[in-house]
C-alpha cells in the first residue's frame, strides 16, 4: 500500500519548550490515521508542520509523496485543512460561503454554486443553506467548516480536534461524515484528545508523549497493552475509591469484581461499583508503565 504521509525525526521547539522531539509517523493512503494526545502535546504543531504552515527544526516530513520543506506548494495543492478555528464569515450564509470558497479555489460561477448544493446536500444542511452562519449550531458549524474544506477535491484532509466542543449527537453525525469520506478513498489525518473518537474512526492510532509516539497500533492493537474495561469502585460522594483495569473479557471482569467483594474498600457505606471504558489517563498510565494487561491487580486510589 502506498504511503500518503511520512515523518522521520521530526523536530520542533518553541522557546525553551521542546515539542516534538523527534516524531516518526508513516500513515497509508486512503486510511484515517488518529494522533492522540492531551493539551498540548504537540497535536496541532505536527499538523501545522504537515500542512507547510510551520517549519521543522529538523527531520522530513513528506505528503502525497513531495517534502513539505522543499516543495510546498506541491503539498499544498493535495491537502486541505479544517483547524480548531475556522475561517468563515458569521454574516454570509452556509451557501454564501461554500460560493466564495468556491470561487477563490477557482471555480467558475455556476461551478461553485453547483459544488456548494452537492456539499451542503452531503453534510446534511440543505435546510440551513440560506441561514446566516450566526444562526449555526457547533455540529453544524463543523460540517460546514469541513464542506469548505472540500470544496476542491483533495486526496489528503487534516482535520485538527474535529469533534472537540460538540455534543454526541454532532460529534457521531461528524464521525459519519468522516468514515464515508474515508470509504471513498481520502486519507484522514485528524487529532483528537478522545480514545473513543480514535477508536471510532481510525485505521490506525499513534498516542502522542512528550514529543514522541509512544505507542502506534490499530485499535484492537492498542486496547490489547491498554486493556479493556475498567471496574471501579466509588464512595458515596462520588470519590473513587478503587479502580481494577481488566483485559474486558467476561472471566477478567468476573474476576475484578471478586477481587472488590474482598476489598474492605467495598464495605464502606454507600460504595457503587461501575463499569467504564479505558480513559485517555488509563491509555498514558499503560504505555508509560508498560502495565500488563490481562491480571487484574488493585489499584488503591489517593
Ligand atoms: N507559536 C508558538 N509559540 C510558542 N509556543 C507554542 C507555539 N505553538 C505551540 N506552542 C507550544 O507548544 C506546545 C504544543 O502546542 P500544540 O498546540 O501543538 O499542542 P496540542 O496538542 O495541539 O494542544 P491542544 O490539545 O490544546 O490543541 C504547547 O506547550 C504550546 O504552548
Ligand atoms: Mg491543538
Amino acid at each position: 500500500m502506498s504511503v500518503a504521509i511520512d515523518t522521520h525525526g521530526l523536530r520542533k521547539r518553541f522557546g525553551s519548550t521542546e515539542v516534538l522531539a523527534g516524531l516518526d509517523l508513516s500513515v497509508p493512503a486512503g486510511s484515517v490515521f488518529a494522533l492522540l494526545g492531551p493539551n498540548g502535546a504537540g497535536k496541532t504543531t505536527t499538523i501545522n508542520i504537515l500542512t507547510t504552515l510551520v517549519k521543522p527544526d529538523a527531520g522530513v516530513a513528506r505528503v502525497a509523496g513531495f517534502d513539505v520543506a522543499a516543495s510546498p506548494e506541491e503539498v499544498k495543492q493535495r491537502i486541505a485543512l479544517t483547524g480548531q478555528s475556522a475561517a468563515v464569515d458569521e454574516v454570509l450564509t452556509g451557501t454564501e460561503n461554500l460560493v466564495m470558497m468556491g470561487r477563490l479555489s477557482g471555480l467558475g460561477r455556476q461551478a461553485a454554486r453547483d459544488r456548494a448544493a452537492e456539499l451542503l446536500e452531503r453534510f446534511d444542511l440543505t435546510d440551513a443553506a440560506r441561514r446566516r452562519l450566526g444562526t449555526y449550531s457547533g455540529g453544524m458549524r463543523r460540517r460546514l467548516d469541513l464542506a469548505l474544506s472540500l470544496v476542491v477535491d483533495v486526496p489528503i484532509l487534516f482535520l485538527d480536534e474535529p469533534t472537540t466542543g460538540l455534543d454526541t449527537r454532532s460529534r457521531q453525525e461528524l464521525w459519519n461524515v468522516i468514515r464515508s469520506l474515508a470509504e471513498a478513498g481520502t486519507t484522514v489525518f485528524l487529532t483528537t484528545q478522545y480514545l473513543e473518537e480514535a477508536d471510532r474512526l481510525a485505521d490506525r492510532i499513534a498516542v502522542l508523549d512528550r514529543g514522541r509516539i509512544a505507542a502506534e497500533g490499530t485499535a484492537d492493537e492498542l486496547k490489547a497493552r491498554i486493556g479493556g474495561d475498567v471496574v471501579e469502585l466509588r464512595g458515596a460522594d462520588g470519590e473513587v475509591l478503587l479502580e481494577l483495569p481488566t483485559d474486558g473479557s467476561v472471566h477478567g471482569l468476573r474476576a475484578a469484581i471478586e477481587l472488590l467483594d474482598h476489598s474492605p474498600a467495598a464495605a464502606v457505606e454507600g460504595a457503587q461499583v461501575s463499569i467504564r471504558r479505558p480513559s485517555l489517563d488509563d491509555v498514558f498510565l499503560a504505555i508509560t508503565a508498560g502495565a500488563e494487561a490481562s491480571a487484574p491487580e488493585l489499584i488503591e486510589s489517593k
